[in-house]
Order: C-alpha cells, then structure tokens, then sequence
C-alpha cells in the first residue's frame, strides 16, 4: 500500500458493537484507523476496549456526523484517510416505528454529510452497513443479492434501503468514487477476549443480548416470540453471524478497493450478503447457548412479535467467491465468547 492516506481508514460509528470489532479486525490487518462517534449508542469504555487489544491508542473524534461542519473540521481536514466504513446510524428497530422522523433526520442525515465531505476530499472508498431487512420476507431461500427488496417493514429499515440507493446513485455521479454496501444477517458474539461486545442500553431487542442478561439474571425470563411459524421447530430461522467474521469483512471490502482498481462500473457500487448460510432456530440457539456454557436460560413460549420474518437466511456465494470471504468461527464459539464478555461486564465469575 503506498501511502498512509491509502492505509488510513476513518470509521464512522466506530465505538459501537460492529464499530469496534471492526476497528480491531482492520489494525491487525495494518490499516490505521480514525473513529469518529457521538457516543449517542456508545461508551468510551469501549474504545478503551479496542485500544487493550490492538496495545496502542487509536485516534478517537467525538463529533456528530450529521454535523457536517464538525466533521469537515475536526476529521476531514485533520486525518488523511482513503477510506471510510460508515456505521453511525440508530438500529432500533421498534424505536423506529414509535419516532420515524428521529430515525430518517439521523440516519439520513450522516450519510449525506460523509458523502459530501468525501466529494469534497476527494476519498475514494466507502463501505456501508447495510442489512438483510433490505430483503424483507423474501419468496425464495437463501436470499441472493439479486433477491428483490421488498417494502421495509421498518422506518429503520427504510433507512437502510434508502441509503444503499442514495450511495449507489452518488457513485454513479462521481467517478473517482467506489463502495461496498454489506449486507448484515443477525450479527452476534464478542471478540475473545472479552474487552469488546455489544453493550445494548436498557432492555435488549435482540436475541443474543437477552440470552446472556437472562442467563446472568438481569432478567427473570427470555420470551421465544412464537412457536407455530412454518418451520421445524415452529420458532423463528435466522442466520447468526459471528462479530468478528462480519469485521473481517469489512477489511476484506476495504482491501479490495484499495487494492483492485474497478474494471468497470459495475465495480463501483457492489452489494454482498454477509452470513454463514446457515439458518438456525430460536429454540435452537437458545439450547445450544445453555450446552456450550452449562448455564440455565429460563424462557418461555410468548406471542409472535409484530413485524418479524419467518424466516431468512444468506447465500454467501457472492462473498465467497469474489470476496475471497467466508465465516469461519463455529456457532458454539460464538455463544462462549457472548456470554465470557456478559460475565465480565457483569463482574461474574
Ligand atoms: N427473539 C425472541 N425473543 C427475544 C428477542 C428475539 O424470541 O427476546 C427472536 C425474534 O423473534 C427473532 C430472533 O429471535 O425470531 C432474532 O431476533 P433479533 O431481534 O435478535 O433479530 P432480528 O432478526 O429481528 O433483527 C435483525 C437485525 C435488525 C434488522 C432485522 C430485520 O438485528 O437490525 O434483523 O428483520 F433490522
């Protein structure tokens, strides 16, 4: 790599859960990296997290990206960088429902404002954090890239859509630029040594946060949301992708940018689903969570909860093949590291 603006990555968002993982998965493939973050979602403690890993300190902005001076003159003008991963966005989705507005105003708004300053200087690449609830329920499994959106059942997911087309219709505009959406399946775990994980605020949404605060007695009891979907075992089938594989994607999507020069512009905005391909079960992973760390999950069977897919799952195909990508941590693993990183936010143990 040639200069250091080209190893220089600057990560929007970068002291969230994927943020994190990311910035370290990026480090120790070379790269240096700028997190910008507002701290909206996020705590310093996990910064500090990422900084014990790696050993070094990494150059933390806190500012606003849908402040867009605040991000020309305390990042844009201050840190050479090529490259950029944004993830600054709110991800609730019930949240989104209940205060539309709040969602499309943030999540909008810091993308418009690093895609004007990367016109402005001139940065070449962008990676976007984008979602498989882009596809919604699709027809047919596993969802492909070419699998058709469908109406976002979410204003957060609306988001998501939105932005993968507000990128893809700037690139098309600016030829020097070129970016990478990713779409996510369900993103769980923590890095192994525990120093970073996902730190939800108030009671969690997702599953796997709920699994191990119930486990630790946080919370009384999980609620499976439904047993009578059409699938084996009645509950929900998703496809749970290790944190720090989703990272290592993101520095695989980087590297590629940086180092292929597009042949075309079909180069310049690619799409990839991110997940192992494999669905899995509610009750599934419930059980094998209580297996690999032989501890208790009391639950029970509750109501479907409104507006979730039946099912999904990826075809990794893409990814695997012209990303040179593949997941690679095994789900029990996966599960230990969740719940080592709950027991030491919670002093257990
Ligand atoms: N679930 C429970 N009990 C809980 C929490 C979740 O049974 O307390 C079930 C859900 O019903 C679902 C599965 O666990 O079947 C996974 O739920 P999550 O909330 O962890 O994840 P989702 O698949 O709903 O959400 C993911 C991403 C979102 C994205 C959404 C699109 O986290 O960012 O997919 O549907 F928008």
């Amino acid at each position: 790599m040639a200069s250091n603006k080209r190893k220089t990555v600057l990560v929007a968002g970068g002291a969230g859960y994927i943020g994190t993982h990311t910035t370290v998965e990026l480090i120790e493939a070379g790269y240096d990296v700028v997190i910008a973050d507002n701290l909206s979602n996020a705590d310093l403690s996990a910064v500090q997290g990422v900084e014990r890993i790696v050993g070094r300190s990494v150059p933390f902005v806190q500012v606003d990206c849908c402040d867009l001076d605040a991000l020309r003159q305390e990042v844009f003008e201050k840190y050479p960088f090529d490259s950029v991963i944004h993830f600054a966005a709110y991800k609730a989705v019930g949240e989104s429902v209940a205060e539309p507005l709040k969602y499309f105003r943030n999540n909008l708004d810091s993308l418009l404002s690093v895609l004007t300053l990367m016109k402005e200087f001139e940065v070449h690449n962008l990676v976007f954090s984008s979602s498989a609830t882009v596809y919604g329920q699709p027809d047919e499994l596993p969802a492909t890239e070419q699998t058709p959106r469908q109406r976002a059942n979410s204003p957060y997911g609306l988001t998501k859509q939105m932005s993968e087309d507000m990128i893809q219709d700037t690139v098309a505009a600016i030829p020097f630029m070129r970016a990478i959406a990713l779409r996510y399946f369900n993103p769980i775990g923590a890095h192994p040594s525990a120093w970073i994980g996902e730190l939800p605020k108030g009671v969690p949404n997702n599953l796997v946060p709920f699994i191990t605060q119930t486990a630790a007695g946080v919370r009384k009891e999980l609620a499976i949301f439904g047993d009578d979907y059409a699938t084996p075992d009645g509950s929900c089938l998703r496809d749970y992708i290790d944190v720090v594989d989703l990272a290592r994607a993101h520095v695989v999507a980087v590297d590629r940018m940086v180092e292929l020069p597009a042949e075309d512009d079909r180069q310049r905005y690619e799409i990839f689903n991110i997940g192992t391909g494999r669905p899995v079960s509610v009750l599934e992973l419930v059980d094998l969570f209580e297996r690999v760390n032989g501890v208790p999950v009391p639950h029970r069977i509750a109501a479907r909860r409104p507006g979730d897919v039946e099912k999904i799952w990826a075809a990794t195909d893409k990814a695997n093949e012209v990303l040179g990508w593949r997941a690679e941590r095994e789900l029990g693993d996966t599960l230990r590291a969740a719940w080592a990183w709950e027991k030491r936010v919670r002093g257990l143990e």
